[in-house]
């Protein structure tokens, strides 16, 4: 099976803390990808168009990539931002930034995907969710992975791991795969994309009537340098595990990532028709010190740094 896989690094802009079209987000989040990200983005404009320099790798891709960001929970209750690290390849990525993977078609049908379209927007994932029922089936492919070594890639869990992880702890997000064709956004930012009806995306699964439309597999992978919290004396004295997302979520079930489309032109297109493997001649591309470059100033100032009494914005940890 021939895979197109196509890896954006995007490397961090600031730690923004609000989401689109809200003036301040319930919690916080980290972004990469073009420099238009702002508080209102206007989904009739084209962000490719607007912005004018992008973390990625691929000077064409001014999508916005983004997350919650991680807390080490004290057993004083204080929280500490847990820093992110390059994945294998990008390690001089500044604030170690995020790998996004677009694959082109999965399984032995080989059906050939569409790219998104300008405006198109997506959310996957439940802030709220702390449990697996709330999470699976409505979400697939939302996991983590303990990493023993950096190429670590099996073992993955749909929860935080209970046991320190060597060299840190990888978060998985596998975006849907089926498009209704014709909504580039919806209310609840999910409703105008599906799963495959039956198995995966990568096992060739075939998309509902409703949404017909294969699109890439957008798929983040974001290291968190847990290792210097790997003291189990600094770990909860009951057993459970110490980190909690941004929006509160002790679990890890309340993992959740946005995506707005922002390639130039037909850029993303031409990548998948060429199949590309990782590097894609296709496309231009930029080196990670130019990438470094461009950055964007914090929306709202907030001590994100230091032992914080409470998560940003005050977010409770809630555990139902
Ligand atoms: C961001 O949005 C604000 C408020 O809508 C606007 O005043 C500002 O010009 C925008 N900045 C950029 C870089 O688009
Ligand atoms: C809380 O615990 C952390 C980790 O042990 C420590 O660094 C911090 O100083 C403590 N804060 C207070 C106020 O005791
Ligand atoms: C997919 O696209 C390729 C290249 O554009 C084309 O040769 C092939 O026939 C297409 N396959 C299907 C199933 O449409
Ligand atoms: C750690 O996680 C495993 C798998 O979910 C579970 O069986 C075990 O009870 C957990 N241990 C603690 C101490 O929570």
């Amino acid at each position: 099976m021939q895979w197109a896989l196509l890896v954006v690094l995007g490397l961090i802009a600031p730690n923004v803390n609000f989401n689109p079209g809200v003036p301040q987000s319930p919690h916080l989040h980290q972004v990469v990808g073009g420099n238009a990200f702002n508080v209102t983005m206007d989904p009739n404009t084209d962000i490719s168009t607007t912005a004018d320099c992008t973390t990625c790798t691929f000077t064409e891709d001014f999508s916005n990539y983004w997350t919650a960001v991680l807390y080490f929970k004290a057993r004083n209750g204080t929280f500490k931002g847990v820093p992110q690290k390059g994945n294998v390849g990008f390690e001089t990525a500044n604030g170690g930034g995020q790998t996004v993977y677009y694959t082109a078609y999965g399984g032995s049908n080989k059906v050939n995907v569409t790219a998104f379209k300008p405006g198109f927007r997506m959310l996957v994932g439940d802030p709220f969710a702390r449990t697996k029922d709330v999470v699976s089936p409505k979400f697939r492919q939302l996991t983590y992975t303990c990493l023993k070594t950096a190429s670590t890639r099996t073992g993955e869990t749909l929860y935080f791991p209970n046991t320190t992880c060597a060299v840190g702890l990888m978060s998985n997000v596998r975006f849907p795969t089926c498009w209704d064709g014709i909504n580039t956004d919806s209310a609840d930012h999910m409703s105008h994309v599906a799963y495959p009806t039956s198995g995966t995306f990568e096992s060739g699964g075939p998309c509902p009537s409703s949404h017909p439309v294969h699109i890439p597999q957008l798929f983040y992978e974001t290291v968190w340098d847990t290792t210097k919290f790997n003291d189990k004396s600094l770990w909860p004295t009951d057993g459970s595990q110490p980190f909690v997302w941004s929006n509160g979520d002790p679990t890890g079930y309340g993992i959740h990532a946005d995506y707005v489309f922002g390639w130039k032109g037909d850029s993303l297109q031409r990548a998948m028709n060429a199949n590309c493997d990782v590097s894609c001649p296709t496309l231009k591309t930029q080196t990670i010190a130019q990438a470094n470059k461009c950055v964007k100033s914090m929306n709202v100032i907030e001590d994100i740094d230091s032992w914080l009494t409470s998560l940003p914005v005050n977010m409770p940890v809630t555990y139902s």
